[in-house]
């Protein structure tokens, strides 16, 4: 459903993200651990183009991420803000439900 080729993403002369290689299946967990600023939130900001990668190449569902509409492509993404963004008198679930049902 999701696949990361090589994925990298600069900014000036920091590596933020290096070379990711990445697939997740429909219906897989995945999960992302890692320590602070080693580029988790980069590698998701960029499956759903609210950042473009540097070098290498999205794929959801078969289809290259750029070559789609970027809302589109978030109207089919649940995101859940860190912290701040989030409604903390919904469920979980209400809270990844609002950006697609929006
Ligand atoms: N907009 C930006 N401009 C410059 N550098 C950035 C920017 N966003 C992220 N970085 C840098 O890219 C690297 C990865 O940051 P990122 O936010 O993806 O890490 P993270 O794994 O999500 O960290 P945390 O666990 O603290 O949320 C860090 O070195 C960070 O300083
Ligand atoms: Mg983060």
């Amino acid at each position: 459903m999701i696949e990361l080729k090589n994925v990298s993403r600069r900014f000036g002369d920091t590596i933020a993200v290096d070379g990711v290689n990445l697939t997740i299946e429909t219906g897989e967990v995945c999960v992302l651990v890692g320590s602070s600023g080693c580029g988790k939130s980069t590698t998701l900001r960029m499956i759903n183009r609210l950042l473009p990668h540097s070098a290498g190449e999205i794929l959801v569902d078969g289809e290259d991420i750029t070559t789609m509409n970027p809302e589109q492509l978030r109207l089919n993404m649940g995101y859940v803000i860190q912290g701040t963004g989030l409604f903390p008198h919904w469920t979980v679930a209400r809270n990844i439900a609002m950006v697609p049902s929006c």
